[in-house]
């Protein structure tokens, strides 16, 4: 079988608040094999968002190990735990935080320009990606020019532009109406196996969490 993409092992995060220490992740393992899309479930506040941030290696704060793709991230110096970021990660958050002085292709563009794509082939990705998403009449829009819906669609590109082998995702549809979230959700879906990446998606629903390969919940601090 093959590594991997993601592997942690007893991952835990407290805070202290106040003087009040909550321990939030408990001791977490989980693995994602290549191409396994997976659903994080749990109540508000039971840490997916920690967990997630902690995949990203954008935080510190943790302890235990995480794994991506083979490298211990945690016994990396900042600029590795970037370039492993950049290199093997995508992300999309629940508020797409696309840059709004730039259209829609320039959005999905720009990651990849920072990954030392050059920039025809840059285009094309992105054009191609947001034509997969029904987007090839709004490539010159900006974020404010475009629905919820579509914004969220341009986010799915901006995180798939770079290929990651793992796409990191926290409520992707959380701000959308149902039918626009279940839309949405399904052409995410069908693009990341389409690309043939993985995926963790931390969701409350779990209507569409039973469209993905996988279902973790977090209870307590682990995952059940
Ligand atoms: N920077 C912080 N300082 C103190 N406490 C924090 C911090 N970040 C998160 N927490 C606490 O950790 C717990 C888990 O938060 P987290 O955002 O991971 O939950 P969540 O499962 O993503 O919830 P939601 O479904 O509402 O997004 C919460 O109780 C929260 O108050
Ligand atoms: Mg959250």
């Amino acid at each position: 079988m093959s590594d991997p993409v993601v592997s942690l092992r007893d991952l835990r995060r407290s805070f202290s608040q106040g003087g009040v220490t909550i321990d939030v992740l408990r001791g977490v393992n989980l693995e994602i094999r290549p191409g396994e899309i997976v659903a994080l479930l749990g109540p508000s506040g039971s840490g997916k968002s920690t967990m997630l941030q902690a995949i990203g290696l954008l935080e510190g704060g943790f302890t235990g190990v995480i794994e991506i793709a083979g490298t211990e991230a945690t016994k990396l110096s900042g600029d590795d735990r970037t370039a492993l970021r950049r290199d093997h990660l995508g992300f999309v958050y629940q508020f797409h935080h696309l840059l709004p002085d730039f259209n829609a292709l320039e959005n999905v563009v720009l990651p990849q320009l920072v990954a030392g794509t050059d920039r025809k082939a840059a285009e094309a990705r992105a054009s191609e990606l947001l034509t997969a998403l029904g987007l090839a009449a709004r490539l010159d829009h900006r974020p404010s020019q475009l629905s919820g819906g579509e914004q969220q669609r341009v986010a799915v590109a901006r995180a798939l532009a770079n290929r990651p082998e793992l796409v990191l995702a926290d409520e992707p549809t959380g701000n959308l109406d149902e039918a626009t979230a279940d839309r949405v959700l399904e052409e995410f879906l069908k693009l990341v196996r389409g690309e043939g990446s993985s995926a963790l998606i931390a969701t409350h629903n779990e209507r569409l969490a039973l469209r993905m390969d996988r279902v973790v919940r977090l209870h307590e601090g682990v995952l059940v």
